[in-house]
């Protein structure tokens, strides 16, 4: 794969700054944006909305078989359409985070819709964003990162995310459910949260957004140069044998 096609992932709790970081990254390098936890959400929504128990993993394979879901560049978070109807603000909503981690636990969710993120991506030019994109989606992606940042100030970033939005936000109550996302999304046994062996993790607790952004644009411009350096001599080598 060479670098006008690559693939980078971004993983990491919430609140880490992942979200904007990936939109910002994507926008400098002119590539897609996947937004994976928006597809969770996505399901977790239409589960409620039909009364499917989190845990009925039949059921919700009925689900994913039907699904009808689009995700599409929005003017902030990616807009999300669910037959139809535009999602994107509701399932924002902590509550909806908490949903979407659940049904994030069953091996159907997740196989299916890693399937779909496989395809979305296949072709190159993209940040993916999620839990396991770097581990489990595209565990051969040449970039990879994992952001991280303090519970406490994940949960003020979060609050005055949710605030911008509208929503209603105690930041006691987010810190708790951020804890218990975090303790529910890294303790599961498929996919767990968890940087890759080869990610660059960054701890985004005291750095502006700009920072984190233009120091991974180095990172990725650095190891694009190495890879076409490899790929000259390769093709050197060729040549001369
Ligand atoms: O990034 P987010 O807060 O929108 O994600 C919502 C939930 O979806 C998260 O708590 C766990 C799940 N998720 C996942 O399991 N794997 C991903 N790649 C992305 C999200």
């Amino acid at each position: 794969m060479g670098p006008e096609n690559a693939i980078i992932t971004i993983d990491g709790p919430s609140g880490s700054g992942k979200s904007t970081i990936s939109r910002l990254v994507a926008a400098r390098l002119g590539f897609t944006y996947l937004d994976t936890g928006a597809m969770y959400r996505a399901v977790g929504y239409q589960a409620r909305k039909l009364g499917i128990s989190f845990e009925d993993s039949k059921s919700l394979a009925e689900l994913l078989e039907n699904i009808n879901l689009v995700l599409a560049p929005g003017d902030g978070d990616t807009r999300v359409i669910l037959d139809g109807e535009d999602i994107s603000l509701a399932i924002r909503t902590a509550e909806m985070g908490l949903i979407a981690s659940q049904v994030s636990a069953q091996p159907v969710v997740r196989q299916k819709l890693t399937e779909m993120q496989r395809r979305m991506g296949e072709k190159g030019r993209v940040v993916v964003e999620g839990r396991d994109t770097g581990t489990v989606v595209f565990p051969s992606a040449r970039h990879k990162f994992f952001l991280d940042a303090e519970p406490e100030e994940r949960a003020r970033r979060r609050c005055q995310q949710l605030r911008e939005k509208g929503l209603a936000a105690d930041e006691n109550d987010v810190l708790a459910q951020i804890i218990k996302r975090d303790q529910d999304d890294s303790g599961r046994s498929l996919a767990p949260l968890r940087p890759a062996d080869d990610a660059i993790i960054i701890d985004t607790s005291s750095l502006g957004i700009n920072d984190v952004v233009l120091f991974m644009l180095e990172q990725v411009e650095k190891s694009e140069e190495k890879v076409q350096y490899e790929s000259r001599d390769e093709r050197i080598g060729k040549m001369i044998s």
